[in-house]
């Protein structure tokens, strides 16, 4: 490693030596994959799902095991979804441009494919369908990965990244009962869904009522340790030969709340600020810094809270994490009733600022966390 690049990352997924922990989930992931068990992966944002798919994916990869990664991030409509679907497949699994026509034509008999290049046409190559042809003979391209599985022995493992997206298309419950009614039949298929805002992903895969009710093993995936944290920032601190003492990495990873992409973050900040060794100071101003970046947005997310909803964020800055409908805490904050409370919680979960787990609430991003206890309650946050 260059000691003169941070070691930290951020924004991106985490790879390599920037990858830490996770282990069990990696396993369990590999192993669903190999077992052939259709996972759906939940958590908040950037807590680091993208990151653990990848690493699951790249690992289980072989020769009979074809690991795809789809984003719908981007993805519009039905169609954009079913043109990647089947652009990755064939990418996949033909390495040559005259073979991947070839089959394209092949596999789709009730659908024409247009093809379309630039100037290199092996990684320009793409293929697209007409609309109208989608909606009939949707099926055909849904079955592309099964059919082109059997043909070639292999086994397919799709990767969807935010799927959640994909409930956004215009009639999303049709488009999702015709995911469900093929996908379950596959033998050579196995799918895994991710996505981050939570109750959509939530709705979608735990609602008896939903298409993919109970479509294979839902994982909510949980953060990375506080003690491994710690582990991860000594050591990329030791490889560009400088300084941080467990007490300083701990306060790191303790002031975001262990959330993987705030702790990269922190931490790349502490290292830019670090000649040799890490002190009060540069902690100090680091998370001074992380406050700062996004001042402006925190204050657009403030100003468009009710005035219930802001007491009690204020409430759980105060360190109130249950319990918010004891009388005291009502009055003392100014929460209104009990029922009232509760509404305030789902509106405050839906706009992803806290998060439930059991029955302790906590800031979702915990950078907006230290934001709101030093410029709402004017107090000092860290150490
Ligand atoms: N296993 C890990 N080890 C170290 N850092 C990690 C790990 N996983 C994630 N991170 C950090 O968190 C950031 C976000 O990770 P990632 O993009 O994988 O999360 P995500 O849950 O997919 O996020 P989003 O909700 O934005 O899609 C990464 O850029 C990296 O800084
Ligand atoms: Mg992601």
């Amino acid at each position: 490693m260059q000691k003169d690049i941070s070691p930290f990352i951020f924004g991106r997924k985490a790879i390599g030596e920037s990858f830490t922990d996770r282990e069990a989930e990696t396993a369990h992931l590999v192993a669903n994959f190999r077992n052939r068990v259709n996972t759906v992966l939940i958590s908040p944002r950037r807590w680091g799902k993208s990151s653990l798919v990848k690493k699951a994916g790249d690992l289980a990869q072989s020769p009979k095991l074809k690991v795809i990664y789809l984003d719908a991030f981007t993805m519009r409509d039905a169609t954009d979804f079913y043109t990647s679907l089947a652009n990755a497949v064939l990418k996949t699994t033909y390495s040559t441009l005259e073979g991947w026509i070839e089959q394209a034509k092949r596999f789709f008999t009730r659908i024409t494919p247009r093809f379309s290049f630039g100037n290199d046409p092996m990684n320009s190559l793409e293929l697209s369908f007409e609309l109208e042809a989608i909606s009939k003979n949707y099926e055909e391209i849904l079955s592309l990965p099964e059919k082109v599985a059997i043909e070639k022995g292999i086994h397919f493992v799709i990767c969807i990244d935010e799927f959640q997206n994909t409930s956004l298309f215009s009639e999303h419950s049709l488009f999702h009962k015709r995911l469900r009614s093929v996908w379950q039949d596959q033998q050579h298929v196995t799918y895994c869904i991710y996505g981050s805002k939570q109750h959509m992903m939530i709705s979608l895969f735990e609602k008896q009522s939903m298409p993919f009710y109970r479509f294979g093993e839902t994982i909510h995936l949980g953060k990375i340790s506080l003690a491994d944290w710690v582990l991860y920032i000594e050591k990329q601190f030791e490889k560009t030969a400088k300084t941080i003492t467990p007490y300083y990495a701990e306060a790191i990873a303790k002031n975001v709340n262990c959330h993987s992409y705030y702790v990269q973050q922190l931490a790349h900040l502490v290292w830019q600020r670090t000649q040799n060794a890490v002190d009060d100071e540069i902690i100090t101003s680091a998370v001074e810094d992380l406050i700062n970046q996004n001042e402006l947005l925190y204050l657009r997310d403030t100003e468009m809270l009710s005035e219930t909803q802001l007491n009690f964020l204020i409430a759980l800055a105060s360190g109130v994490s249950d319990g918010f409908s004891r009388k005291d805490i009502l009055q003392k904050y100014k929460l209104g009733s009990s029922a009232n409370v509760s509404r305030i919680k789902t509106a405050l979960i839906e706009k992803e600022m806290i998060d439930l787990s059991g029955r302790t609430i906590t800031f979702l991003d915990p950078a907006y966390a230290l934001w709101f206890v030093k410029r709402m309650l004017k107090k000092e946050t860290f150490l």
